[in-house]
């Protein structure tokens, strides 16, 4: 099948077979990583604009580095220093960032909905690189890619999700990616970062950590989300840590061939003890190659480049 969206926006809307040409493409982009020279001409004249409302390390800088080994201008835009300062609107601040003939806008926002509202009013490409807690579908790309190259397959495998379910748009890009593709998933948590709807979604729902990781082939541990937080929704980070925090402890009763994952960036010895993060199980630095691989995917599908890479 070839491509046919003019956006990327969500997992929920994408087809398994529209997930499985991402990720084909993205493999096949890999071996640019490993040349001396990382660059093709494919989206040569092109110009890619990153216009970045929430703080970014991994997404800002994977797009930004995929547009360049595909040879597209890129330019990154950031709320601070810029005039959404002065009170300028997103949509105002899209759409005059538009009259300067961008071929793609990649948008993170705060607001669910933010990335929809700018496919609507563009003409351009949008894709979101995280809007609220709603969605960050290129996220679960590269989670399914590392999945996928580390076990060779996805349909049957099983998941294991931790954490801030309630805040985390990672939490639910990989819920409706893996669910499509086959995949069991279990949501753990305390119940009040558990949201109620989520079993709509269907997947299983666990309040233990041990319980939940104990047979699963992926342990996806999520950041706690403070600065998404009302408060109130945890008794302390200590106890958090105690009860939910993985460790060398509670990774003993997990399988052998167990993959520890976590889309970044990392609440060490909150969510995650550092001997974990950076443990034999952890292909978190593997998810963070990935994002690369994907992000020129995306751009090359949507851009529609058809040059020779
Ligand atoms: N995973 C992720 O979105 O990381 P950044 O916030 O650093 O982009």
């Amino acid at each position: 099948m070839g491509w046919t969206r003019k956006d990327l926006l969500t997992m929920q809307e994408l087809e398994p077979a529209e997930m499985g040409l991402i990720l084909d493409t993205a493999a096949s982009m890999k071996e640019i990583a490993g040349r001396e020279i990382k660059k093709v001409p494919t989206l040569r004249g092109r110009t890619v604009v990153n216009l970045f409302y929430e703080a970014s390390t991994r997404t800002r800088t994977s797009f930004e580095i995929a547009g360049k080994w595909l040879s597209a201008d890129v330019v990154n835009w950031s709320a601070a220093g810029s005039s959404a300062a002065k009170g300028e609107t997103l949509l105002d601040t899209a759409k005059n960032i538009e009259a300067m003939s961008p071929d793609v806008v990649v948008v993170r926002h705060g607001a669910a909905g933010a990335a929809q509202l700018l496919a609507r009013a563009l003409k351009c490409a949008v894709v979101n690189a995280g809007d609220g807690a709603h969605e960050h579908p290129t996220q679960a790309l590269l989670d399914l890619l590392t999945i996928r190259e580390k076990k060779g397959h996805l349909e049957g495998l099983s998941v294991a999700i931790v954490g801030d379910i309630a805040h985390s748009r990672v939490a639910r890009s990989d819920i409706h990616g893996m669910k499509k593709l086959g995949m069991t998933v279990t949501v753990a948590g305390p119940p009040t970062l558990i949201p109620p709807f989520v079993q709509e979604l269907g997947v299983k729902v666990s309040h233990r950590l041990e319980e939940a990781i104990a047979d699963v082939d992926v342990i996806m541990m999520l950041r706690l989300q403070q600065e998404r937080m009302t408060g109130g929704l945890i008794p302390s980070l200590r106890e958090y840590a105690r009860y939910w925090g993985l460790s060398r402890a509670t990774l003993a009763g997990a399988r052998q061939d167990v993959l520890i994952m976590h889309p970044g960036p990392v609440n060490r010895g909150i969510e995650l003890a550092p001997e974990v993060a950076d443990g034999p199980y952890s292909v978190i630095l593997d998810q963070v190659a990935n994002g690369v691989a994907v992000r020129m995917a995306v751009l090359y599908l949507l851009v529609g480049g058809r040059t020779q890479l």
